[in-house]
């Protein structure tokens, strides 16, 4: 033999080596591997049988296909289609094989494109992830609930400032539902969104260390009750601030009443230096104040609202939230929540606290003077279509 020549017997040696090595490999392994030609399987390693529930040597010959459910065979013959065509030569997905015994297995599995016995065929792994899916499904489950009581927790807190408030009944809930259509109008995310709607219902929190007589004095504050009220975005921040929301609840709370001239409380910031959720709420907290009742005005309306956000806006407002409100309501038809947010009919003053009893829906609300009493009027809340009548108390 010729010095640099290699012995055959050799290199037939070596070649039966090394496909022992990768049989070895192969059939140990504990993820399933398959080889498929047409639609046919041609080769499944032991794992891959064991997870399919069918012998070894049955799978052999067998249609992929008919391992499919009929709802997921279109998607696998198209997967198989461009493979072959070499449109996707490398695939990663998930899918179902319906196994020996009727069950439904979940899979994922890698499909790639190569040449075996002189030609085309997919080679790939398979997995059963059944548990994975499982385990991410009771995740899921987890969250919801969670959420779901954190929402729940939210209600209950802010029905709680709404007791001490009975006249801004709803306006939180209404708050929180325009900030929310302003963020999807602005083509915020959805969690941004959800944000929102979340601090509405909480952005006047810190109203519960506010005296309720100041809340509901049926006239105007006098200076230094206004600087009590005003302490409400510190103390909704001091209270909210020790959360871990996943947005920025505390401080769009701190600062829903700045303003971007700095003509706001309690910081006097100005324009960007205002996060944007709370030039949002500042926006929504305008327009439902000012289209609701109070215990010193009536209702000033919503196209008196609509008129002060396009007076102020880049002003006051932030021009694009201010433009997306006012979008809302004059060309996609907007309308505030129906206000109705506890059941119920009527609140009642007595010596200077309210007794909440039934509240509910559209509410007239009535001052009527009570000579008899020295402390107070009596404070009625009632259903009626509309706002008819409203009396100051002296
Ligand atoms: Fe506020």
């Amino acid at each position: 033999m010729a010095a640099g020549q290699t012995d055959p017997w050799f290199t037939r040696q070596a070649l039966e080596e090394s496909e022992q090595k990768f049989r070895a490999l192969v059939e140990q392994s504990i993820t399933g591997i398959y080889i498929i030609i047409g639609d046919k399987i041609a080769y499944a390693n032991p794992r891959c049988a064991e997870v399919i529930n069918y012998p070894q040597n049955a799978l052999v010959g067998m249609s992929l296909l008919s391992l499919v459910p009929e709802t997921d065979r279109a998607e696998i013959a198209e997967r198989m289609r461009r493979a072959y065509s070499g449109e996707e030569k490398t695939q990663r997905f998930d899918g179902h094989l319906k196994r020996r015994d009727g069950s439904i297995l979940d899979f994922g599995a890698n499909a790639t494109l190569i040449n075996y016995q002189g030609q085309p065929a997919i080679i790939g792994t398979l997995q059963d992830i059944g548990d994975r899916k499982r385990a991410q499904e009771r995740e899921k489950q987890y969250f919801a609930q969670t959420e779901k009581a954190m929402l729940g927790t939210i209600d209950a807190v802010s029905a709680m400032v709404e007791m001490r408030d009975p006249y801004t009944a709803g306006h939180e809930r209404r708050v929180g539902g325009l900030a929310a259509a302003i963020g999807t109008e602005l083509g915020l995310s959805d969690s941004e969104v959800k944000g929102l709607r979340i601090i509405g219902g909480l952005h006047d929190i810190g109203k519960i260390s506010v005296p309720a007589e100041f809340l509901s004095k049926p006239g105007r504050l006098g200076a230094a009750e206004f600087e009590i009220v005003k302490t409400h975005s510190q103390n909704g921040y001091d209270i909210l601030g020790t959360i871990d929301f996943p947005w920025p609840v505390a401080q769009t709370v701190l600062e829903h009443h700045e303003r971007l001239d700095g003509s706001g409380y309690p910081q006097g910031l100005k324009g960007d230096a205002i996060i944007l959720p709370a030039r949002i709420l500042a926006i929504a907290d305008t327009v439902e104040a000012m289209a609701s009742h109070w215990p010193y005005r009536a209702a000033r309306g919503i196209d008196e609202a609509l008129q002060e956000i396009e007076k102020y806006s880049g002003i006051r407002y932030d021009a694009n939230a201010a433009a997306a409100c006012l979008r809302l309501f004059r060309e996609n038809n907007y309308r505030l929540e129906a206000k109705s947010i506890i059941a119920g009919t009527n609140t009642r003053r007595v010596h200077g606290s309210f007794l909440p009893s039934m509240r509910c829906g559209s509410m007239e609300t009535l001052f009527i003077r009570q000579p008899a009493r020295r402390h107070t009027s009596l404070v009625r809340t009632r259903f009626v279509p509309q706002l008819r009548h409203l009396r100051h108390a002296p």
